[in-house]
């Protein structure tokens, strides 16, 4: 499948997961350099589920110091409404698989603070970090990574849920009725703050909501996926079984 490449939007098609997390890995890992030699720092946005951890194992496993991780502020785009050592949470899947097996300095991790908190009072508490960091600039991702549900969710942007129409806060609590749960997640416009924003999908259950999503049919609201619009350049990276859906613009 073919997406319509732009100014902004790139995909790249790999034959097995594997390449597709070795071609992000080496994407992460250009543009990392590139922010901390332009602005000291780099702001990442980490996505939650299966498809990405084998990306954030490769980038454990990478040269010490190639990347400055102590430069490095890790955010998640969301969070299940479970513990942080819980099997289910994000922050727990990415400190096994990444956080704790960085050889040297560690990244600023921000975790969303779900110990002992509501999702509401998560949220909160996360969006005040970010405004903190931010200080008087604007708050901009440098990498922004997300998966893409069969329902053509992302992050806990699911469809016909109510922070897909919150344009004024960046983090909240969003119940999903289909899990029969609430999650705390970045909504659409803090993600759409971004420099370098990549999709991360694999597999053939993808197909459909690819499709939905490239097509014509203009409906964020059954197919949230198609809120992520952002300021700089847009990466899909898919293996074949994923990328073979078709669809008529
Ligand atoms: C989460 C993610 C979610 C995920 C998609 C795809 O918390 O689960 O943020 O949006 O990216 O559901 O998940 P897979 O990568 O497991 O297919």
């Amino acid at each position: 499948m073919l997406i319509q490449n732009n100014t902004h939007a790139h995909s790249i098609i790999q034959a097995t997961p594997e390449q597709v997390a070795l071609a992000a890995r080496n994407w992460f890992v250009s543009i990392a350099i590139m922010s901390i030699l332009q602005r000291d720092r780099c702001i990442v946005a980490l996505s939650g589920g299966s498809t990405p951890k084998r990306l954030y194992q490769l980038l454990a496993e990478l040269p010490e110091g190639l990347i400055d991780w102590s430069k490095v502020h890790l955010f998640w785009g969301d969070e299940r409404n479970v513990p942080s050592d819980h099997v289910d949470s994000n922050f727990r899947m990415v400190r096994e698989a990444l956080i704790d097996r960085i050889i040297g300095p560690k990244p600023v991790v921000h975790a969303v603070p779900t110990d002992g908190r509501t999702p509401a009072e998560a949220a909160i508490n996360y969006e005040r970090t970010m405004r903190q960091l931010a200080g008087s600039s604007p708050f901009i991702f440098d990498i922004v990574l997300l998966g893409l549900g069969d329902d053509a969710h992302t992050a806990s942007l699911f469809p016909e849920t109510t922070a897909l129409k919150v344009l004024n806060r960046w983090v909240v609590e969003n119940e999903v009725p289909k899990l029969s749960t609430h999650r705390i997640t970045l909504t659409a416009p803090i993600l759409n703050a971004s420099r370098n924003t990549a999709f991360l999908i694999c597999g053939a259950s993808k197909q459909w909501a690819l499709g939905k999503i490239h097509s014509a049919e203009r409906n964020s609201n059954l197919y949230p996926a198609q809120l992520v619009r952002p300021l700089g350049d847009l990466w899909w990276f898919m293996d074949e079984a994923a990328s073979e859906a078709t669809y008529v613009e």
